[in-house]
């Protein structure tokens, strides 16, 4: 079988995903694509190989109900996105979401609903980190007891500049998202509250914008993390995580790169972008996802961990307004997520 893939939202990342749909993975081809910019959504279905352009003004009725299209893949603006899922879940179809999965926890709750009340999962999250190998090795040596009992996390998710349209709480709610949700999962464990501190600023970001942050995260279970955002550092893209435990310490590594030795120094190269970064993390999950889908069982970062993720960077948020420490208060988690 040959999964039909719609793909809502052909800016970056959704470019990129249709590009590993098309020449990477197995198993799929874009079938249909549709963005509110009708250039962007010409050129990206060109280059899917002839993909139909979906009307975007009726994205439920034209992409994500339409015969030709068997799977959603999301890949549209944050505010947009739990919209575009909850309109794959009424159509009955699996739906890989970007990160996040919604900008409110409300709204993530209502995915939640509507996707029980469905009665078999649909939405995957795109928490790729969950398929890097670096931090897979985190993830099965800190739950083989590796280090001992978790107690603390450093990490840091640089980007080298942000666009203008890169707000305050995007630092939250696209950024750090990643490191809430790989928290989350090394852990086994939910964070219960949030709390944003603010260094001096760079200079080197439009003024809307504060940055660098630090967010610090305390876990249901007394685990401490400390988070520095700074999307504006210059140097690359970078992201260092490293979990403190009662008999030792684990750190992400860096990519592997060939070290060069010349004029006079010793190193190694820094990615620029997340795309090369996590290029085999975002090949992984998205192969994975639609193997899922052939085999009608959806496996992945889930609603629920959408939910929690964008539960905690909402108090994040909060935190950023209100300089005080927020708790974040989930819903208890529903058997069908068990
Ligand atoms: P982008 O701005 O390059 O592309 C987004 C596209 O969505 C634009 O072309 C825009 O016109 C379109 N769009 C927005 N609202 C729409 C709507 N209602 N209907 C149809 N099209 C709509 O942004 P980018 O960088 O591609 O990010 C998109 C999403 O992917 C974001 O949520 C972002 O957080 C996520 N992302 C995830 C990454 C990861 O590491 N997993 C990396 C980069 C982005």
């Amino acid at each position: 079988m040959t999964v039909r893939i719609g793909v809502v939202g052909t800016g970056a990342i959704g470019r990129e995903h249709i590009e590993r749909v098309s020449r990477v993975i197995s198993g799929a081809r874009v079938s249909a694509v549709a963005d509110i910019d009708a250039a962007l959504a010409e050129k990206a279905a060109a280059e899917a190989g002839g993909a139909r352009v979906a009307d975007a003004a009726d994205i439920a009725g034209s992409l994500i109900a339409a015969d030709d299209v068997d799977a959603v893949l999301v890949s549209s603006w944050h505010a947009a996105h739990a919209e575009h899922v909850l309109a794959a879940i009424a159509a009955g179809k699996p739906v890989l979401c970007e990160k996040p999965l919604a900008t409110t926890a409300e709204d993530a709750l209502r995915v939640l609903a509507a996707e029980e009340a469905f009665g078999r999962r649909l939405v995957q999250v795109g928490f790729m980190r969950r398929y890097d190998p670096g931090y897979r090795e985190l993830k099965r040596v800190i739950a083989d007891g590796g280090i001992g009992r978790p107690l603390m996390m450093h990490c840091a998710h640089r980007n080298r500049s942000a666009p203008e349209r890169y707000t305050t709480e995007m630092a939250a709610q696209d950024t750090g998202v990643h490191e809430i949700d790989a928290a989350r999962w090394l852990l086994d464990d939910e964070i219960v509250s949030a709390q944003v501190i603010l260094p001096r600023a760079t200079e080197r970001r439009f003024p809307h914008l504060r940055d660098p942050q630090f967010m610090l995260f305390e876990t249901a279970g007394g685990v401490r993390i400390d988070l520095e955002v700074f999307v504006n550092c210059q140097y690359g893209y970078d992201i260092q995580c490293e979990t403190v435990g009662e008999t030792g310490l684990i750190r992400l590594p860096d990519p592997a790169r060939a070290e060069v030795r010349a004029a006079a120094r010793v190193g190694t190269e820094i990615d620029q972008e997340w795309g090369g970064r996590f290029a085999e993390a975002f090949d992984v999950e998205v192969q994975a996802w639609v193997d899922s889908v052939a085999a009608g069982a959806a496996t992945g970062p889930s609603a629920w961990d959408g939910y929690a993720a964008t539960a905690v960077a909402a108090a994040t948020v909060e935190a950023q307004r209100t300089g005080a420490v927020v708790d974040v208060d989930l819903v208890e988690r529903p058997a069908f997520y068990a």
